[in-house]
């Protein structure tokens, strides 16, 4: 590929309509063959809008599956009915990936039972945290859906202490009536859970299965036209890519990604129309993607330094906050930290292998020199970086 790309031919882009929509989480048009899940997860949530507490629900089901999908989604539905019916409903989700141990969880909890507090999320351990949780959840009388999503992580790292907590909790009769659902990527996650929690998490179980070649082609049909210009993708492709993703576990983000990486390449080929051979040849770029390479090969240390950095990307970093901030990471992922003078050698190497790039500036307000961080990923990889960095921590 010799010719030049310039911004405006890109701009012109004849391929893309709205490429956000490849990436939605709940697009417009709705989920596609769930409603077996979604019909088992109304008939076990719908209690809560009579004032009842439901039990424990447990989803699981293989990565891309829909599982955060559907239960944001059914979370809306919630919400808008408890609206409608003038029935106190809250729901708070967690990513336990994130937070990964029940102190941090709790906090994680915290802040979004009450937006407007401050929460320390270093310093408090966890009677603090239980305390403060118990006082919360009697101050309002609430319908409360707690989503433990990727509780997997959790388990791992810190036993199922916070599931037992949340198993028991409306026996102590407080205000608020609490209801769980935790979600796992993994089956397996049933050896991490103790059998006195079991008997409460293992009563509903809602199963996500792997989507067929068929339902991934419904599913890039639909993504195609809310993201795509018309004539741009067709029917072959589609197949094509549904059957190399069935054949691999049936993962519809993975599908997706590739549709996506379809039309990037035929884009800088300064084609409008995906053909059959750029799927196999955008399929092998998305298994040598360099700088995810790169973040894969790091140690954990690394790893988290950089999750760190990714997470505040947004804000402008400046040296002595990188490593605050780090600090509050390592908590989330219950490890002692290293010391600043490791973690600034480590900011040096990634500059130096090209995970990210710093530069000197002024800033304003403090009147100081500062090193500001940037980073050399799109939008896409730059998502597939956080989570490749989730995973593996
Ligand atoms: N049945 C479906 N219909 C349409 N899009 C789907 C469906 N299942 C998954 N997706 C899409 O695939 C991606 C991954 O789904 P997600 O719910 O995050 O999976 P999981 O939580 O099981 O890993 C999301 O962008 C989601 O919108
Ligand atoms: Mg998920």
């Amino acid at each position: 590929m010799s010719e030049e790309i310039s911004f405006e031919s890109v701009l012109k882009n004849p391929i893309y309509k709205n490429r956000e929509m490849i990436y939605a989480l709940n697009p417009p048009t709705g989920l596609l063959h769930r409603t077996e899940q979604k019909n088992e997860l109304v008939m076990e949530l719908a209690p809560i809008l009579m004032n009842s507490a439901v039990s424990c629900v447990f989803v699981y089901g293989n990565p891309g599956t829909g599982k955060t999908s559907l239960i944001m989604e059914l979370g809306e539905k919630l919400n808008g009915e408890a609206k409608k019916n003038e029935i106190n409903f809250n729901k708070i989700y967690v990513n336990c990936s994130e937070n990964r141990t029940e102190t941090t969880i709790l906090i994680d909890l915290l802040s979004q039972l009450n937006p407007n507090k401050e929460y320390p999320r270093l310093g408090w351990n966890r009677a603090k945290a239980i305390e403060e949780f118990t006082k919360e959840i009697n101050k309002k009388e609430e319908n409360i859906l707690i989503v433990l999503d990727e509780v997997d992580y959790a388990l791992k790292e810190s036993g199922d202490d916070i599931l037992y907590r949340l198993s028991r909790i409306n026996e102590q009769n407080h205000k608020s009536k609490v209801s769980t659902i935790i979600i796992s990527n993994n089956l397996k996650v049933a050896d991490y859970i103790k059998p006195r929690t079991q008997s409460a998490f293992g009563r509903v179980k809602v199963i996500f299965t792997p989507y067929n070649a068929e339902d991934l082609a419904d599913i890039l049909r639909d993504r195609v036209k809310l993201s795509l210009k018309p004539n741009v993708c067709s029917d072959a492709v589609i197949e094509k890519i549904a059957e190399i993703e069935a054949g691999r576990g049936g993962d519809a983000r993975r599908a997706l990604e590739l549709l996506d990486s379809c039309a990037k390449i035929t884009m800088a080929k300064g084609s409008s129309k995906i053909t059959l051979d750029v799927v196999g040849e955008a399929d092998a770029n998305l298994e040598n993607n360099s700088v995810l390479n790169t973040v894969a090969s790091l140690t954990k240390h690394q790893k988290i330094l950089y999750l760190t950095m990714l997470k505040n990307s947004k804000k402008v970093m400046i040296g002595g906050d990188v490593f605050k901030e780090y600090l509050e990471m390592c908590k989330q992922y219950n490890t002692e930290p290293l010391t600043e003078r490791m973690i600034r050698s480590f900011l040096v190497n990634f500059t130096e292998v090209g995970l990210i790039k710093s530069e000197v500036g002024w800033l304003q307000t403090a009147n100081k020199k500062i090193r500001k961080i940037t980073f050399n990923l799109d939008k896409a990889q730059f998502k597939k970086a956080e989570k490749l960095l989730r995973d593996t921590i």
